[in-house]
């Protein structure tokens, strides 16, 4: 088996000199795109020397058993991709439902890592949950500099400075990494999520948790929040219209998997925040949660800054990267079959079940049938 790596289109590298060992020990040839690592300043040499080999892009995608990515591919890298080969990688399946019809027709075996399933054994394989983290950090450094004030509260002699007051909508593991942030730089924080559930964690993160009651809300099996009615959705923004009001930046996470995230700031809202704050909506690539946002752009209304930043996690692509390759090394090292020199497509696995969309020129997803 080949293993193939591919650069992405982002800074973000699908490999990493610092992971690499354990897909080294597994004995198997690495090939990777030449330039891969010029986003986390890693020379192509740095690899060379760790054994791995230098080959172009269409080398990759024509010779590659396993070809690792960070992005889904073209038709016409598919035309020329290793028939019976496997494309693993965080591969969009639901903004890429063509590209999931095509790997099926010309039978290559698609792994979505967004896939894996929320169960502990996979957690170590949670592409969302580690590009997540980083990007919740990222959302506050970004939101800091948009502002006027510090964000910590300073007794000096020339007077005290208040706190700043970060509002977190959306607590999953981008908002838990928020809330963790902004209290380590020092700000006043709350925090809102439908699932009740995180109220605790809001709380040993030393925030405060705001109690809206919508009714009826709750979680997925998979611990993703359920979809709102346009009536609970209208109660949580008025209710929340307050809290944002008296906040100096505001970030929303919330998301639902597979649809378009909830509007949750409309600019009722916006009209009565204070100028100079901040809204960071980290949602702005799947729909966006505040009216108004726009990817990679800075809307500003009434003096409130609206920023959407696309791809944060690239931002800290290193770590980004650290963490991506451990994602897929794991998964690559657990289904490795030593005796064959070949992944194990154990269809008993729920992890395998999860995250192979594609397997022998079939769609095994019911989602994308
Ligand atoms: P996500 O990215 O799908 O959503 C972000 C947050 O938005 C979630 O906490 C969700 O409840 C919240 N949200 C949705 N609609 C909202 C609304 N109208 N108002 C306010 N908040 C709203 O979620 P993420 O971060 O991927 O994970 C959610 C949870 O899944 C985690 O907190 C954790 O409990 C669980 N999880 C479990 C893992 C495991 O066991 N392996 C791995 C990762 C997460």
């Amino acid at each position: 088996m080949k293993i193939a790596a591919l650069k992405s289109e982002d800074k973000r590298s699908p490999i990493h000199s610092d992971t690499i060992k354990s897909l080294i020990d597994l004995g198997v040839e690495i090939h990777f795109e030449e330039g891969i690592g010029s986003g986390i300043n890693l020379n192509d040499s740095v690899f060379e020397e760790l054994g791995l080999l230098k080959k172009s892009r269409d080398d990759c995608l024509k010779n590659g058993d396993l070809i690792i990515t960070n992005q889904s591919l073209s038709s016409s890298e598919l035309e020329i991709t290793k028939k019976n080969s496997t494309v693993l990688g965080m591969v969009n399946p639901f903004s890429n439902q063509d590209f999931i019809k095509e790997c099926a027709k010309k039978n290559i075996n698609l792994v979505s890592m967004e896939f894996i399933p929320r169960i502990t054994r996979a957690q170590k394989m949670d592409v969302l949950s580690s590009q997540a983290n980083l990007a919740g950090y990222v959302a506050v450094i970004e939101s800091a500099k948009h502002l006027s004030t510090a964000l910590p509260m300073m007794m000096t002699a020339a007077g005290t400075l208040k706190p700043a007051k970060v509002f977190v909508i959306g607590v999953g593991v981008a908002g838990l990494q928020a809330i963790a942030t902004a209290k380590r730089l020092g700000a006043r924080v709350e925090a809102f999520d439908t699932r009740d559930v995180v109220e605790e964690q809001v709380q040993s993160l030393g925030a405060k948790f705001v109690k809206i009651d919508l009714g009826e809300t709750g979680e997925t099996d998979q611990g993703y929040a359920k979809e709102l009615t346009p009536e609970q959705i209208q109660m949580q923004k008025e209710l929340q219209s307050k809290v944002c009001e008296r906040s100096d930046i505001v970030i929303t996470t919330a998301q639902l998997f597979g649809r378009p995230a909830p509007r949750l700031i409309d600019n009722k809202t916006i009209d009565v925040m204070k100028p100079g704050s901040v809204i960071f909506d980290m949602a702005v690539e799947s729909g966006g949660n505040v009216e108004g946002s726009k990817a990679d752009e800075i809307v500003v209304r009434n003096g409130v800054k609206i920023v959407g930043i696309s791809n944060l996690a690239s931002r800290v692509s290193s770590h980004a990267s650290l963490a991506l390759s451990n994602n897929y090394n794991n998964w690559v090292c657990d289904f490795f079959d030593k005796e064959k020199a070949e992944i194990n497509f154990d269809f008993e696995d729920e992890i395998i079940r999860s995250s192979v969309i594609v397997y022998g020129g079939e769609i095994k997803n019911e989602r994308f049938k």
